[in-house]
């Protein structure tokens, strides 16, 4: 993680530099070290990157190239590149990024390597922690990013229910949280249905996974994370291009998992609530097939028009049952449909809420925190292309469009009770790698929505770790 100040003197300075300030750094440079960059044919064009040398040829410094301040699209992030460049050693920042916090995180992010299979070779470039930047603050933000990467990058065979059942236990178990899983035909009791009828062709049983922390008297915030350990597509099966990547189709709860990590190391003053639906979409005799008509939890009968529109049925009962007790906020994460990916891209997922004042806040902390979402309608006219001619609900519209808005509007079915709801069609893996982001599984919206849960509802407990956050608590909260 990041490098206390003590060991700061020795670290080698970075110095950011933008097309206006080249200059004056340059001439405050030794002459030598003014020679060296111009024969290197250094530009200040954001990204370049030069190292100088010093007398004994030794890193002396490292010049970094950053957008102008009037640039419309500066990439915050831009600075962790260093962290993938550069060599092995100790740094610093010499002087101001645009977002010095946002650089340091990034730093971090960068330099996360998916390493379970294959052990990256030794050592990597270190940062400092800047000046005035809350270091153990940005550690949090990162262990739960990378926490939900390494979720999301672990194939199907080593991620399964039993598996991902057992990281969020440990993620609870690590807060003191109180968990429960139901499992199996359990679920039938428990009336959760369609979790059943999604999960029960696989090897590893369906369940959920519900865990709580906080003080009860706090505010209400749950979070769901669809947990598509494998999609197949089920019956509905899916071609093999398709099929490839959805090792992710669990990327919703990964980031459910690293959102409440975040939350629960800081000891936010919320009630949190976390349900995580867990189940392989795979086939077998007994998968659920088109055609078939469950009940949910909620009591609306459903028609499967497709069985590889599996999430929207898991998460229907996981939403339903958060619902039951009214939350103050309800947020869910889901790599729901392919067509977020053909509106907006992979790297900008689309949110839908009927909150206007939640929406603003969420765009405006997406920007800041270079974790951008973008706000797609939930259109009432396309509700009623989820009718079904024998049940109350089809889970698919049958036609080519608007499958991200059908598919939350099929979510919407299901809260009724909650103040505030608002759903996340993710997509939970960077196909090519940028600064922060290096290529694989991302944990999207987790950062955005875990800065607005703080400035929200504030933090009354010092940052400190699992360990000392009971002891903390203790003393400040009543
Ligand atoms: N997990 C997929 C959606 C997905 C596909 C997300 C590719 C990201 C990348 C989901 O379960 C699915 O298969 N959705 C279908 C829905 C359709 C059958 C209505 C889709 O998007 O094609
Ligand atoms: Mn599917
Ligand atoms: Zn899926």
């Amino acid at each position: 993680m990041l490098v206390r100040s003590e060991s700061a003197q020795a670290a080698v300075p970075i110095w950011f530099v933008t097309k206006e300030t080249w200059p004056r750094i340059r001439e405050s440079l030794p002459l030598s070290a003014q020679g060296f960059a111009g024969a290197c044919g250094f530009e200040p064009k954001p990204g370049r990157s030069q190292i100088l040398p010093g007398p004994d040829g030794e890193i002396a410094a490292v010049l970094f190239a950053i957008e102008s301040v009037e640039t419309r699209t500066r990439d915050f992030l831009l600075p962790g590149q260093l962290a993938a460049s550069l060599p092995p050693g100790l740094y610093r920042f010499a002087n101001s990024p645009h977002d010095t916090s946002l650089a340091a995180l990034s730093w971090l992010l960068s330099a996360y390597r998916f390493h379970r299979y294959k052990t990256s070779s030794g050592d990597h470039p270190r940062l400092c922690a800047p000046d005035g930047v809350d270091a153990a603050r940005i550690e949090r933000i990162a262990r739960g990013v990378i926490l939900g990467r390494d979720l999301i990058n672990t194939p199907a065979n080593d991620m399964n229910p039993e598996t991902l059942e057992a990281a969020a236990l440990t993620l609870a178990a690590q807060h003191h949280a109180e968990a429960g899983v139901t499992r199996g035909e359990a679920l039938l009791e428990a009336n959760l249905p369609l979790i059943h009828a999604v999960g029960r062709a696989a090897e590893k049983e369906p369940r959920l996974v519900d865990f709580s922390f906080g003080n009860e008297s706090a505010p209400k915030v749950t979070l769901v994370g669809k947990g598509v350990c494998f999609d197949s597509g089920g019956l509905d099966i899916k071609p093999d291009a398709a099929m490839l990547l959805m090792k992710k189709d669990m990327g919703g709860a990964a980031t459910a998992l690293a959102l409440a990590s975040m939350i629960m190391e800081a000891g936010l003053p919320i009630r949190l609530r976390v349900l995580i639906p867990i189940v392989e979409n795979a086939i077998s005799a007994n998968a659920f097939r088109p055609g078939d008509v469950y009940e949910s939890h909620k009591g609306l009968s459903i028609e499967i028009g497709n069985t590889d529109a599996e999430g929207r049925l898991i998460l229907a009962d996981a939403l339903a049952l958060a619902d039951e007790e009214s939350p103050d906020l309800l947020i869910d994460f889901a790599t729901l449909t392919g067509a977020a990916r053909v509106a907006l891209g992979p790297d900008l997922p689309p949110f839908y809420t009927m909150d206007d004042a939640l929406a603003a806040d969420i765009g405006r902390f997406g920007t800041d925190a270079a974790d951008p979402v973008w706000r797609l309608p939930l259109w009432d006219p396309y509700d009623s292309l989820l009718e079904s001619k024998i049940a109350d609900l089809n889970n698919i519209s049958g036609g080519p469009f608007a499958g991200s808005i059908t598919a939350a509007l099929f979510l919407r079915r299901f809260v009724e009770r909650t103040a505030s709801w608002v759903h996340f069609d993710i997509y939970a893996w960077t196909p090519k790698t940028k600064p922060g982001r290096p290529e694989g599984g991302e944990v999207q919206a987790a950062r955005l929505l875990y800065d607005l849960l703080e400035a929200r509802y504030g933090t009354t407990v010092p940052a400190g770790t699992p360990d000392n956050w009971e002891k903390s608590a203790a003393e400040t909260v009543p």
